[in-house]
């Protein structure tokens, strides 16, 4: 009898390095897999299973819909998709939502918007300066937008009109804008590019900078937003607003549902610029709102910044106690721990032996991305984890 490994070797494209368990079941901030072996899963569908998994919050609302209407057509009007737009705008201080599945292409339509905006308000400015070490995802144009050269160059030509400055530099930005540059794209903070956390003056500086110069500030709060950084959106902890913001991953709890939204300054799509077969469907949207109304009924920021101040503090006491360990940083529940050296390959395989899934983001580093309803207990659970996965490997040096 072949494993499931060598079944997945036979019939899947070579697009990733998967861990070598296989995941049968869920609940909370836990999973087992096929040997009934228990994990704490701190990677948790990399920052979207909000609510942890099999949320009686999620399951509920996707039994409920999927008795009622799964999917029609968006020729047609359906509520799920209008309440939540409501909510979403109603949380933000945004006016205009459009659904689609995946991150990657809740920032195809932002570029798209932008680049629209840029034309008709920027005379014809179609540039967009990005960060290097960014991500957006892995279509033509969020390869190119994003910072890291290896996956967008094996698919050239590329889109036009990105154009990368190092992240956290308001000079680097200034410095790029020209007569073409129609909107400046970042993540909040940089999550796949290490959780790269900006000083604090950094995103205030870029919403001056775009107000400045007329530009169109697009932010990519796929992995930030919902929750994940102790606010429902990470723009919101600097006091400002985006023109145009992409959403994902958490938004649905782990089910496939994203969004583009925009304010009345970028609101210039007009019918037939876009479309999606899938994107809004009654299904998804449905759960997306009970997800949205749960986190804000119960100001789940909140506690994810206090969780994550938890965290954080559990971490550093590690620092005093591996000569392994360097800083730990993040926001929220979005948070790594540095190593001094390129460990955290071992350091992930050491966790997961003993219980705990955490992805190694940078070679130097490991990252937490908890459902954001985990524990207190959980959260020192899987410090202790780590504390004896790098007591191990420092015995085995
Ligand atoms: C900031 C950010 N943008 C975009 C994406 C792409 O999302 P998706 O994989 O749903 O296309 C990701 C995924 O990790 C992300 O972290």
């Amino acid at each position: 009898m072949p494993s499931i490994a060598e079944r997945e070797a036979a019939v899947f494209m070579r697009t990733g390095v998967r861990a070598p368990i296989n995941l049968v079941r869920g609940q909370g901030s836990r999973v087992w897999d096929a040997d009934g072996k228990e994990y704490l899963d701190f990677i948790a569908g990399i920052a979207t299973v909000s609510l942890g998994h099999s949320s009686p919050i999620v399951v509920d609302a996707l039994k409920k819909q999927a008795d009622t209407l799964i999917h029609v057509s968006n020729i047609f009007y359906t509520e799920p998709q209008i309440d939540l737009a409501e909510l979403l705008m109603a949380q933000s201080g945004m006016s205009q939502i459009f659904y689609c599945n995946s991150g990657a292409e809740a920032n195809e339509g932002s570029i798209k918007l932008a680049r629209k905006w840029g034309r008709q308000h920027r005379d014809g400015a179609y540039e967009i300066i990005v960060a290097e070490g960014g991500f957006h995802g892995r279509t033509l144009a969020t390869i190119t937008a994003s910072g890291t050269p290896k996956y967008a160059e094996p698919f050239a030509p590329l889109p036009e009109g990105f154009v990368h400055v190092p992240y956290n530099s308001i000079d680097a930005l200034r410095a790029a804008i020209t007569a073409q540059t129609a909107a400046i794209m970042l993540e909040p903070l940089q999550g796949e590019g290490g959780v790269i956390v900006p000083d604090s003056d950094y995103l205030p500086a870029v919403r001056a900078l775009c107000d400045e110069h007329n530009l169109a500030l697009v932010l990519d709060e796929i992995q930030t937003g919902m929750g994940r950084c102790g606010h429902l959106f990470a723009f919101q902890r600097y006091g400002i607003t985006p023109d145009i913001m992409s959403l994902a991953k958490g938004l649905g709890g782990g089910v496939p549902v994203a969004a583009f939204l925009t304010n009345d300054r970028c609101a210039v799509f007009e019918p037939g610029d876009h479309g999606t077969t899938f994107g809004g469907q009654p299904l998804t949207t449905a759960v997306a709102l009970a997800v949205t109304r749960y986190m804000v009924d119960q100001d789940l920021p909140a506690q994810v910044e206090a969780k994550g101040q938890h965290l954080m503090e559990r971490l550093r006491s590690l620092e005093d106690r591996h000569p392994s360990v360097g800083a730990a940083r993040g926001q929220g529940l979005l948070v790594a721990l540095e190593f001094t050296s390129d460990i955290a390959a071992d350091v992930a395989a050491a966790c997961r032996e003993r219980g705990l899934l955490v992805n190694n983001v940078r070679p130097n580093a490991i990252r937490f991305l908890p459902p954001l309803t985990v524990s207190d207990a959980e959260l020192n659970q899987a410090v202790d984890i780590v504390d004896a996965a790098l007591t191990a490997l420092e015995s085995a040096d």
